[in-house]
């Protein structure tokens, strides 16, 4: 995709006030009836206005109506009302004149002052003092009107809902515990999306600019909200929506959706830094089969290559790494290759000399090409602005490619630097249009992604499968993402739910965390639990790091090995119900792990809901994440929910306390859900997925749902080849499952889309 230019041929507003805005007027204009751009346009001729996010397919189709009565100006789509001030103050209304969001004077800050000698003397026990954001060039803030709740920015650190908590968008690969205190403002992504919630109104605030922002959420003044830039242009997007999932239909209709995944890709993956052999990896798949765990993906991490140079293997630990994709096929395993940017500086070395040779590295100021110290030793760093080196970066993927690697898992594109951060003016030429390492920094990781994912896609003809550590808004066209150096700590396995809640909320459903941690050792126990609270995880990793204890699911004893194979299995039972959930975000941007809050978003009680999550709507995970703990309490929505360990119908709407010992996740089914899955099966190879179970589970006895309203109790099923995109031209079915007491298994399917040829040989189904 080209980066992204906003065509302006509807009428859009101006507002000027050079007291106010010295050189830059504010221009407002309406992308649809719901979605507002807010920006400011500098004076100067050459301004380029140009996106890094904006999904191609971005279409303007919104009209405004303006007037003007003394100095405020309204300009009104069909779907909402906005009053301009001259002093750029905002306020906008929905149609029937009820107050959505309103724009205020900053709150006066009274910090209590110290001085530097005091900041040292803090300093020196090792505390250290807060960031403070005095580099700001525009700032926004906005009334916190009644009971906003705030969710959103990504996988930032700290709960669900984010009021009270301030946030830094500047990728930041931070090795130390990731917890909610003032350091970890910012970690590898910078999202910055906002969905607002109040019991009466829903809207969200899309922050389009790269530079380093901030967003404080009722810190400094409890009376407001505020996000701030510190170089390029104020730029949002105020996205109106009935619902949080209109509003996140509103989003990624702007920033895109993540396409289709590739079936396997849903699988279960198993990595560690590093798998240091042919040998090793063939011994991991034999287990994985000898211990009947299903597996799909095996990772190498970065000791596969031949001294980190990327694109290139170590022939003494891998001497034919295409033999060994092929006979990984074999056991239905593909393989997965990571790739940093940073190119080893070496003479002799085809990817650093065709680099130099054709410009494609970013530049120091002195116009020399920019060094900084990675896993090779002393390294360069594509310029990704470019759309040559996107092209040349790609196309050398045909390395990974040719030799049967299935994906590519990128790391370390924050770019993170062992020399330190690059300083702020490293220079990446672009096409034409030089920028500076501030204003790139938070896209570099997004531009690789999308870089790797042409390449891919030009090089294998399959949906690319790409991991990337750092992103930007709109990386969910490209990649899936993981939320990089966890620990294997409870907290961290309690932070997994928010994080992954909120990077769906922010438009990145296919997201995972390293399953038992990455860093520190893990214990069976934390294992068991952790495999059970991801059981649904798009993305389904476990990964550890170098040093720490082996983390393979034999690598501890029987019973923690038992509780692993029967929660890897769960998860291939449901991936049918998954890909499922992946086709609906395909087309509208929904999470597959969702908030309770995005389901029930009128129950008081889920508003702060950190440790439950629905998959879709139809199946609500409640897991332990307490050491030690064998109950705990469990929110029910309203409802009839069945226990999917038990079978037992139970009334929601309010608290239980649920029996969960060690093998036990806290599973509940929303009682007339018709579900599809697979039979157990070792792996998502093509002769594996041709079986279909249906299962139903009725909201009441079994023997009596046929006094149901049956068929308006259906289910829409989606087919194809899970490999490539012969959907677009429509090679896939849709299935419409109905239950009925009045057939001979109670089943209903119809092919209500009868495009892909090879459909499942069997269809049966359950009622449970
Ligand atoms: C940092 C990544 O976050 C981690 O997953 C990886 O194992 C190491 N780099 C080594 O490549």
């Amino acid at each position: 995709m080209k980066n992204k230019h906003i065509k302006h041929n509807m009428p859009s507003v101006t507002v000027s006030n050079a007291e106010l805005l010295e050189n830059a007027s504010l221009k407002i204009d309406a992308i649809t009836d719901n979605i507002i751009r807010i920006h400011t346009v500098p004076d100067t001729q050459n301004y380029n206005d140009v996106s890094f996010a904006l999904d191609d397919s971005l279409e303007v189709t919104g009209v405004f109506n303006v007037s003007q009565y003394n100095s405020i100006i309204t300009a009104t789509t069909d779907s909402v009302i906005l009053k301009i001030k001259k002093t750029f103050e905002i306020d906008i209304y929905n149609k029937d004149g009820y107050l959505l969001c309103s724009d205020c004077e900053p709150a006066s800050q009274e910090m209590d002052e110290y001085t530097q000698a005091e900041i040292e003397q803090v300093k020196q026990e090792g505390h250290m003092p807060d960031t403070i954001a005095d580099d700001i060039k525009y700032k926004v803030t906005k009334r916190i009107i009644g009971d906003e709740a705030f969710y959103g920015l990504g996988d930032k650190t700290g709960f669900l809902n984010k009021r009270g908590y301030e946030y830094i968008m500047w990728n930041s690969d931070n090795p130390e515990p990731h917890v909610e205190n003032a350091t970890f403002r910012a970690l590898y992504k910078s999202i910055p999306f906002l969905i607002v919630h109040r019991q009466d109104c829903t809207y969200g605030i899309f922050l389009d600019n790269t530079y380093k922002s901030y967003f404080d959420l009722g810190v400094s003044d409890a009376g407001s909200y505020s996000f701030a830039v510190t170089g390029g242009e104020m730029n949002y997007y105020f996205i109106y929506g009935k619902n949080i999932k209109e509003v996140i239909k509103g989003y990624t209709s702007l920033t895109g959706r993540s396409p289709l995944p590739q079936l396997w890709t849903l699988g279960y993956h198993q990595s560690r830094w590093s798998y240091m052999s042919e040998k090793e990896v063939l011994d991991i798949a034999n287990n994985f089969e000898n211990y009947n765990v299903p597996c799909d993906a095996i990772h190498l991490d970065i000791d596969y290559m031949d001294k980190f140079k990327v694109f290139t293997s170590d022939k003494e630990r891998f001497p034919d790494l295409k033999q060994l994709s092929s006979q990984l096929e074999e056991h239905g395993i593909k393989l997965v290759t990571i790739i940093d940017p940073g190119v080893k500086a070496e003479d002799g070395y085809n990817v650093y000399d065709e680099g130099i040779e054709d410009k494609h590295f970013a530049k120091a100021q002195d116009g020399t090409v920019y060094h900084n110290t990675v896993w090779p030793g002393d390294a360069v760093f594509p310029d990704f602005t470019s759309a040559s080196t996107r092209l040349w970066w790609g196309n050398k993927t045909k390395y990974l490619t040719d030799n049967g690697i299935s994906g590519i898992w990128n790391d370390m594109n924050e770019p993170s630097g062992f020399s330190g951060q690059f300083p702020d003016d490293v220079v990446f030429p672009g096409d034409g249009v030089s920028r500076f390492h501030k204003e790139i920094h938070n896209v570099y990781g997004h531009l690789m992604s999308q870089a790797t994912y042409n390449g891919l896609k030009k090089n294998s003809l399959k949906r690319p499968f790409v991991i990337t550590r750092a992103c930007y808004s709109g990386s969910q066209k490209y990649a899936t993402v993981w939320t990089g150096d966890n620990q294997s700590i409870w907290a961290h396995l309690k932070l997994a739910i928010p994080q992954l809640l909120n990077l769906g909320l922010s438009g990145m459903p296919l997201a995972g965390v390293d399953i038992g941690g990455f860093g520190s050792n893990t214990t069976p126990e934390l294992l068991s639990r952790w495999i059970e609270a991801c059981c649904f995880s798009p993305l389904f990793r476990n990964h550890s790091a170098k040093l720490t204890r082996r983390q393979e699911p034999w690598a501890f004893d029987e019973a923690t090995l038992s509780i692993y194979r029967k929660y890897v299995k769960l998860h291939y039972k449901f991936i049918p119900y998954l890909y499922d959930l992946c086709y609906e975000e395909s087309l509208t941007g929904l999470p597959i792990l969702r908030p309770l809050v995005m389901e029930y978003e009128n129950d008081k009680n889920v508003i702060n809901c950190n440790d439950e999550y629905l998959v879709g709507s139809s199946i609500l995970v409640a897991p332990v994440t307490d050491q030690g703990a064998i109950t705990r309490s469990v929110y029910l929505p309203k409802g009839i929910w069945v226990d999917y360990n038990s079978g037992k119908r139970i009334k929601g709407g309010r608290y239980i306390l649920y029996k969960a010992p060690l093998d036990i996740c806290p599973i509940f089914i929303k009682g007339g859900s018709i579900l599809p899955v697979y039979p157990d099966i070792p792996n998502l190879s093509p002769q594996n997925t041709q079986k279909l179970i249906v299962e139903f589970y009725p909201s009441d006895d079994t023997a009596n749902f046929n006094n149901r309203a049956n068929n308006s109790c259906y289910y829409m099923h989606y087919q194809d080849n899970g490999t490539d995109f012969k959907y677009q031209a429509g090679e896939y079915n849709l299935y419409k499952f109905s239950f009925s007491s009045n057939r001979p298994n109670g089943l209903k399917a119809e092919l209500t889309k009868n495009g892909y040829k090879n459909k499942y040989t069997n269809i049966s189904a359950v009622i449970k």
